[in-house]
């Protein structure tokens, strides 16, 4: 009994670790859920020698990039091959058992493969990622990439006839569209699943979607209790009662330096950050779950002990406090990891800074997320010359290489759920060309459609996911 005690508190001592967040700039998509239990040697993987700098034929350095690949319904010499295409993260093998890409290779008895992004995961052309080893780290190299690795791969005789299709979500998706523009003599066809294709620094339509989507699945009371949570914490910071009050509220480690914009844009970031999450998340009922739950006190009694509350239960906060100091947020990108490697891709290629609108949201009193805010990160992380003109520049960069929102691209199946986020920096009214139809499905959210069947699914989602199927075994029945 003692020893159970003495135990007991040994573990509360480590899960009160003080606790803190990173901004969803990054995606990392769990994979489908498996309808049956399969072998594990169904998904087996391998690697091939990349050269480092494709655009320059002097530098001869080579890495290994990593893939997974699963022959389980391969037809034999000539069928297709689906690769799935890795974005900033680390590719699983639950991506290849399950989903609908998975049920494309079924249906027209694909190989699959999964390819991982140079920088991410196991795909490492340096283990140490100082600013210097990063300069390889772009689109137009991990492009290059999956291009020599088409070529690898139709040197196998069973493959030489084979058509390529590619399925890409969020940043992956801007991949396989950009693809298929640049190499279309490549592949047959590309599906993009959320693409934000345009970059952009200060993205304030993140946060509008993310107020439209709570709007739109929780209703007028919901926005009303988040809009008085948020005003309360910033009328709280006004005085030295509601300072301690909105300290106890947030679970807060230490009281945040009330003088300093960058502590205040990380503890609005919290904020922000969390609501964004969970719609970025969210199948049909879960922010209707959530605002049930406001408007039951499971999460606190005032507007501000809610969201506070509502913070701590979503992001399993247990025992433990949440330490706010900008400094920490530094730390977070300072290791040799995926999330370093992307926060270098938005100073670099894509901005997408998650800032506050001034369009009437709830979210707009958090004005200390600014570009600012965001590039500082830029600056202090990498390098002192990533300021914001050169973050633009950067982002400008991007847009005329790409086209932006105007790509001229065939075959490419463009799919958007309304309620996510990232729908506002991609085309989601209207087809691309004649031949890349869109697809925005009313109460989805990111990437929803490469899940698998879900029960949550509305009839409109299943169609969406129907109808892609349908136009890759066109594409592949063509002769
Ligand atoms: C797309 O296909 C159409 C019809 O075949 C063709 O005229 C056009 O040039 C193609 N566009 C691109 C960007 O390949």
């Amino acid at each position: 009994m003692i020893i159970l005690l003495v135990l007991g508190s040994f573990f509360c001592l480590i899960c009160a670790e003080p606790r803190g967040v990173e901004p969803p700039i990054r995606v990392d998509l769990q994979p489908p859920e498996e309808t049956q239990t399969r072998s594990a040697r169904n998904v087996q993987q391998n690697w091939v020698t990349m050269p480092v700098d494709h655009f320059d034929p002097q530098n001869t350095e080579t890495f290994q990039m990593r893939f997974m690949y699963n022959e389980e319904f391969f037809g034999g010499n000539g069928y297709p091959i689906f690769i799935l295409v890795g974005g900033e993260w680390t590719i699983v093998e639950g991506w290849l058992r399950a989903g609908n890409m998975f049920e494309m290779a079924r249906e027209n008895r694909g190989y699959q493969i999964y390819t991982e992004h140079r920088y991410y995961g196991q795909t490492l052309p340096y283990r140490d990622f100082t600013t210097e080893n990063l300069q390889y780290l772009n689109v137009d190299q991990a492009l290059a990439d999956l291009a020599y690795f088409i070529n690898e791969m139709k040197k196998q005789p069973r493959f030489a006839d084979s058509k390529v299709i590619l399925y890409g979500g969020s940043y992956a998706a801007n991949m396989v569209l950009w693809f298929k523009q640049r190499y279309p003599h490549l592949v047959e066809g590309t599906v993009a699943s959320s693409g934000p294709i345009l970059a952009k620094v200060d993205f304030t339509g993140y946060l509008e979607v993310v107020h439209e989507a709570f709007l739109l699945e929780g209703g007028e009371q919901c926005i009303a209790t988040i809009k008085q949570g948020i005003e309360d914490t910033i009328l709280a910071m006004q005085t030295e009662e509601g300072k301690r009050e909105l300290e106890a509220a947030y679970r807060l480690c230490n009281p945040i330096d009330y003088n300093d914009r960058f502590d205040l844009g990380y503890f609005s970031g919290l904020i922000s950050w969390s609501f964004s999450t969970s719609v970025q998340q969210a199948r049909p009922g879960t922010l209707l779950t959530i605002c049930n739950d406001f408007a039951s006190e499971t999460y606190g009694v005032t507007p501000m002990q809610k969201i506070g509350g509502y913070i701590a239960t979503t992001r399993s906060l247990g025992n433990s406090c949440w330490h706010m100091e900008y400094q920490g947020i530094l730390n977070a990108y300072s290791g040799n990891t995926n999330s370093r490697a992307w926060y270098y891709q938005t100073c670099t290629e894509y901005g997408y800074y998650q800032t506050a609108p001034t369009s009437g949201t709830v979210f707009d009193p958090l004005v200390w997320l600014s570009v600012e805010f965001y590039v500082d990160i830029c600056k202090r992380v990498f390098d002192e010359r990533f300021d914001e003109a050169f973050v633009y520049d950067a982002i400008d960069r991007v847009n005329l290489i790409f086209g932006g929102l105007e790509p001229k691209v065939n075959n490419t199946i463009n799919i958007h759920g309304y309620i996510d986020p990232w729908r506002a920096l991609g085309v989601y009214d209207r087809d691309l060309t004649e031949t890349s139809p869109t697809y925005t499905v009313t109460r989805a959210s990111h990437c929803f459609d490469m899940q698998g069947w879900l029960r949550t699914d509305t009839i409109r989602m299943t169609n969406a996911q129907q109808a892609a199927r349908r136009l890759v075994a066109r594409w592949l029945s063509n002769t």
